[in-house]
């Protein structure tokens, strides 16, 4: 699939000024250090094509969601680790628009990088305001507009949307690979395509479930959301989390697995036929296995239990392509990672297999799991939101601001 959107390749930057959009929302721990740096990594390939052809890099980035200036919530500390992955100096702003802005793009020689402060210091920003993205692209003097924060453009944002309506704007190398691989597995996916679907709610993922009931060949169902799934099928779950509410669109997506099947409707929309629970979600709980139709009213399920671990590492063995979206339980402890675990080993351990891993928490999940910094998958997404509004086919407005691929 080629992407729909003008990039980096399709215009002159040699030696140019060019403001790059990145996702450097990234995770800190206590003491504030960088937990998971993926998303700064997957910057990488842009910037370095960017600085091989001796353009004047200034990249700008949200993180969390402060309410004005946040100390706590400076991107100081991503230029430092962006520096380190880059081995060379990278400049830090402290504010995105203004004169501090204006100096610093001035000083700087082709082929520096700099990074400005939290975008989302200004409430503008979410607002998408068309005055504070002039600002932004007057201060930087920018001659090109680069969109490579792929888990940003499911918003319109100022620097997602606006700022398109006063510089020239194409993708970057990671947007394009992202949206190339995730809307490429859900229009022309390789088959069998397995879809494993875990996390915590049904109505997060409705959509995404709706559009999969069109395309996938078999999907499973773990994490939280299973139960809601099993108890609309008429079992008893115990003290479990249940999302209430959820009947109409479970008849919904079931109507929908009935129109498009002549085999039986377990075998395509594969749910858990054992548990694996503990009286209450602690480090201390230990993992004891129960199959349904024996849970107790104590007992609160925290992962698929091991004889629907098995099924499910054998379906995802069949598979050409696997698109997985959530943990398969409460992952977070290891007694309740095992279904989660046994489906990464079982991608890592089968290359033949194209396996394109969600954003947000499976992407911390197999992070962690994984001694290879996620490249033992196919593709592990930086998006959480985006990718499942990728998924669900709906159009992206930090993708539809950006110029058209030439014919
Ligand atoms: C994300 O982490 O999903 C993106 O960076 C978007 O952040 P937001 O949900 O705060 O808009």
């Amino acid at each position: 699939m080629s992407f729909f959107k003008r990039t980096i390749k399709d215009i002159p930057i040699d030696r140019k000024t060019v403001l790059v959009r990145a996702d450097y929302n990234v995770p800190l721990n206590k003491k504030g250090e960088i937990s998971d740096d993926l998303r700064i990594r997957a910057s990488l390939p842009t910037i370095s094509y960017l600085l091989k052809h001796s353009a004047k890099v200034v990249i700008m980035s949200h993180l969390g969601r402060p309410e004005g200036r946040d100390a706590s919530q400076s991107l100081e500390p991503i230029a430092v680790r962006l520096s380190e992955l880059l081995q060379k100096p990278v400049i830090f702003v402290e504010d995105c628009i203004g004169d501090k802005v204006v100096q610093a793009v001035k000083k700087a020689p082709n082929g520096s990088v700099i990074l400005l402060e939290n975008l989302r210091y200004y409430p503008e920003e979410e607002a998408n305001d068309e005055v504070f993205a002039e600002k932004i692209a007057k201060s930087t003097g920018a001659r090109y507009f680069v969109q490579d924060g792929f888990g940003v453009v499911h918003r319109a944002h100022a620097s997602t949307d606006a700022i398109t309506h006063y510089i020239p704007s194409v993708s970057g190398l990671l947007l394009e690979r992202e949206y190339v691989t995730i809307a490429g597995a859900m229009e022309h996916p390789k088959r069998p395509l397995v879809a494993v679907m875990g996390g915590a709610k049904v109505s997060d993922k409705i959509t995404v479930i709706e559009r999969l009931v069109d395309v996938a060949d078999k999907i499973i169902i773990g994490g939280a959301m299973a139960n809601t799934f099993l108890t609309y099928k008429g079992h008893h779950m115990g003290s479990s989390m249940v999302e209430p509410g959820q009947e109409p669109v479970l008849d919904g997506i079931y109507q929908a697995a009935h129109k498009k099947l002549d085999t039986s409707i377990d075998e395509f929309i594969i749910l858990p036929t054992d548990v694996a629970v503990a009286a209450e979600v602690s480090e201390a709980a230990t993992r004891k296995n129960v199959k349904l139709g024996n849970l107790n009213e104590t007992d609160r399920a925290l992962d698929i239990g091991d004889a629907t671990i098995e099924r499910a590492a054998e379906e995802v063995s069949k598979a050409k392509m696997v698109i997985w979206n959530g943990t398969l339980g409460y992952a977070e402890l290891p007694e309740f990672a095992h279904g989660s675990a046994r489906l990464a080993l079982t991608l890592a351990t089968n290359p033949e297999i194209d396996s394109i891993i969600g954003g947000g928490d499976t992407a911390d999940f197999v992070l962690k799991w994984d001694g290879n910094g996620g490249e033992s998958f196919t593709h592990v997404s930086t998006g959480g939101g985006a990718s499942l509004e990728l998924m669900a086919g709906k159009k992206l407005p930090g993708v539809e601001s950006l110029l058209d691929a030439p014919r």
